[in-house]
C-alpha cells in the first residue's frame, strides 16, 4: 500500500501533566500503562517535567520500581532498556504508600503533588478493581484533587462499568456526584486500537464506501474476536461475567456502534458520541421468547491446541471455576438496527476463548449479484466481503471473485489485501493511544455514561434468561464446532465466517 506521507508523532505535550497511578502495584500497570508511558515518552507525547505517581501498599519504592522494571522486560521486551536509562527514566517516579480506602493517603497524594511546583494538571488512572472507583473517586473529592480551578483533573476507569443495567447506573450516579462527567474517562481499549479506529476514516475519508454502506448492498455484518487463551488465571471475575458482558457488551457493541453510525456533524468527543448512542437507541428490544435464534451461549470442554500437541483443560477444570460453572466462553448474538440505513440488516456479534485463532475482524458481507452467470461451474462464486483485521495483520482485506487463468471460464476467489502497516511496527497499542488522548482531553474513544447504560438495557434480556440456566453448551476446546452459531446466520449469504 502506498503512503503520502510518513506518520507523525502529533500532539505533544506543552504542559507537563502529573500521572497517578491508583492500585499501581497490580498487573495492569506492568503489563500495558509503563510500557505505554515508555512509548510516549519515547514519541515526545509524554512532557519530561510530567511525574508518575504511584499509589500502592505495603512495598518500598525500590521493590516497586523492580517490578516494573521485570514488567517491562517480561511484556514489553522491545521496550526494555538498560539499568542507566532504567534509572533515568524512574527518575520521574515518585510513590505514595498507602491504603486506598484511607483518607491519609489521599492527604499524602495531595502532599505529593504539591511538592510538584505548578504541575497542576493531574490524571488518576484507577488500575483497581471496579468495586473501588467510587471510593477512588470520594476520596479524590474530599481533599480536593479533582478540583479544576487550577488545572484539569481527570479519572480513568476502565471496564467492567457494572455488571448489569442497574449496577451500571448506580455506578455512574455516585461518579457523576463526585465528579463532572466530563472528567470521567471510561476506557474501552478495544476502541484505542488504532486499526478500529482506522475504521473511521476508512468509512469518512472515503466516498466509495459510503453509497455501499447500507441495507440495499450489504447483506450481513459479522463483528468478533476470537481468542485461542483461556481465562489467565481470572477465574474470580469471569466466573460471574461470562464472554456476554465481558466482550459483547462492551468492546464488540462499541465497535459495532462505529460500523453503523452516520457521519457526525464534526470530529469531536460528543459529536461522534452522540451518533454512538443514536445506534444503540435504534437497536431493536430482544425479546425473551426468541432468544433462541438470537443468542448462543457454549462453555469449552477440554481438547487440544492447534498444532495437536497441547492437551487444553476444559473450563470447569481451571483453578477457581466450579466444576458445575454454567458460565459461558463462547457468546454470540444478533443484533437488529431498526432505522433507515440497517433496516433488515443483521449484525452479528461473536466471541469466545480457546478457539482454534486469536482474529478479531469486522466482517461486511455484500449481498449476492441479482443472478448468478456461472452456476455451472465447478468453484461457484461466494458473495463479496470487505474485512477489517483488528488483530493479527491489521488492515483490510477485499473478497472477490475472478476468472480461473485458462481456456475455460471458472471462477475462483481472490483477495485483495492492504496491510495497514508492511511490519506492524506502527501499529500504536491501545493504552498508549487512550492515555494521550486523556492528557489531551479528547474523550472520543471513551465511553459516555448514556452508552454504557443504553447498551447494558440492550443485552438485560440476554442476561436475564441466562442467569438461571443449569447448563450451557460445550465446544471441544481448539475447535469452531459451537453448537448453534450455524443457525444465528440461517438466513445470511455465505454463513458464518470462521476466521482464516
Ligand atoms: C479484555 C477482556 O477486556 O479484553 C479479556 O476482559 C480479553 O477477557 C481482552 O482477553 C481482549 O483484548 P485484546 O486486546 O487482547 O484483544
Amino acid at each position: 500500500m502506498e503512503r503520502t506521507e510518513d506518520k507523525k508523532c502529533i500532539g505533544e505535550q506543552t504542559n507537563p501533566a502529573n500521572i497517578v497511578i491508583l492500585g499501581a502495584g497490580g498487573d495492569l500497570t506492568k503489563r500495558k500503562l509503563i510500557p505505554a508511558l515508555i512509548k510516549m515518552l519515547r514519541c515526545g507525547l509524554l512532557h519530561p517535567e510530567s511525574k508518575i505517581i504511584g499509589v500502592l501498599k505495603g512495598r518500598t519504592k525500590e521493590a516497586w520500581l523492580e517490578s516494573l522494571y521485570k514488567g517491562v522486560c517480561d511484556f514489553a521486551p522491545d521496550l526494555a532498556m538498560d539499568e542507566q536509562k532504567w534509572i533515568e527514566f524512574t527518575a520521574m517516579f515518585k510513590m505514595v504508600d498507602g491504603d486506598l480506602q484511607e483518607e491519609l493517603t489521599y492527604q499524602a497524594l495531595l502532599e505529593s503533588l504539591e511538592q510538584i511546583n505548578g504541575q497542576t494538571n493531574a490524571m488518576f488512572y484507577c488500575a483497581v478493581p471496579p468495586r473501588w472507583y467510587t471510593t477512588i473517586a470520594a476520596g479524590l473529592h474530599k481533599l480536593g484533587l479533582a478540583d479544576e480551578s487550577a488545572g484539569f483533573r481527570r479519572v480513568v476507569i476502565e471496564k467492567p462499568f457494572g455488571m448489569d443495567l442497574d449496577s451500571a447506573r448506580k455506578l455512574n450516579n455516585e461518579l457523576q456526584e463526585l465528579l463532572d462527567e466530563s472528567q470521567i474517562y471510561r476506557i474501552d481499549h478495544y476502541l484505542g486500537k488504532e486499526s478500529v479506529q482506522n475504521l473511521l476514516v476508512y468509512r469518512f475519508a472515503n466516498s466509495i464506501l459510503e453509497p455501499l454502506w447500507n441495507r440495499n448492498f450489504i447483506d450481513h455484518i459479522q463483528i468478533s474476536a476470537a481468542e485461542s487463551i483461556g481465562i489467565e488465571y481470572r477465574a474470580n471475575y469471569y466466573e460471574k461475567s461470562g464472554a456476554l458482558r465481558d466482550m459483547i457488551q462492551s468492546h464488540l457493541m462499541q465497535v459495532m456502534t462505529l460500523v453503523a453510525m452516520e457521519p457526525p456533524v464534526e470530529f469531536t468527543a460528543d459529536a461522534v458520541r452522540d451518533e454512538k448512542i443514536k445506534v444503540l437507541r435504534a437497536v431493536r428490544p430482544l425479546e425473551e421468547g426468541s432468544l433462541k435464534e438470537h443468542a448462543v451461549a457454549a462453555q469449552y470442554g477440554s481438547g487440544k491446541t492447534d498444532n495437536e500437541d497441547e492437551s487444553i483443560k476444559a473450563y470447569v477444570a481451571e483453578e477457581g471455576v466450579s466444576p458445575e460453572s454454567v458460565t459461558e466462553t463462547f457468546a454470540g448474538v444478533r443484533f437488529h438496527i431498526d432505522n433507515w440505513r440497517w433496516q433488515g440488516v443483521p449484525f452479528i456479534l461473536w466471541t469466545g476463548k480457546r478457539l482454534p485463532k486469536r482474529v478479531s475482524e469486522i466482517v461486511i458481507r455484500f449481498r449476492n449479484p441479482p443472478f448468478n452467470l456461472f452456476d455451472a461451474h465447478a468453484t461457484p462464486p461466494m458473495a463479496n466481503s470487505l474485512v477489517f483485521r483488528v488483530h493479527p495483520d491489521e488492515g483490510i482485506a477485499l473478497r472477490m471473485n475472478a476468472k480461473m487463468p485458462g481456456l475455460t471460464t471458472d471462477t475462483q476467489r481472490m483477495v485483495m489485501r492492504a496491510p495497514y502497516s508492511e511490519n506492524g511496527e506502527d501499529v500504536s497499542d491501545a493504552y498508549e493511544v487512550l492515555l494521550h488522548d486523556v492528557l489531551n482531553g479528547d474523550a472520543t474513544l471513551f465511553s459516555r455514561a448514556d452508552e454504557v447504560e443504553e447498551s447494558w438495557s440492550i443485552i438485560e434480556p440476554i442476561l436475564n434468561a441466562w442467569k438461571d440456566r443449569i447448563s450451557v453448551y460445550r465446544y471441544r476446546a481448539g475447535t469452531w464446532d459451537v453448537p448453534g452459531m450455524d443457525d444465528l446466520f440461517e438466513d445470511c449469504v455465505d454463513g458464518w465466517h470462521k476466521p482464516s
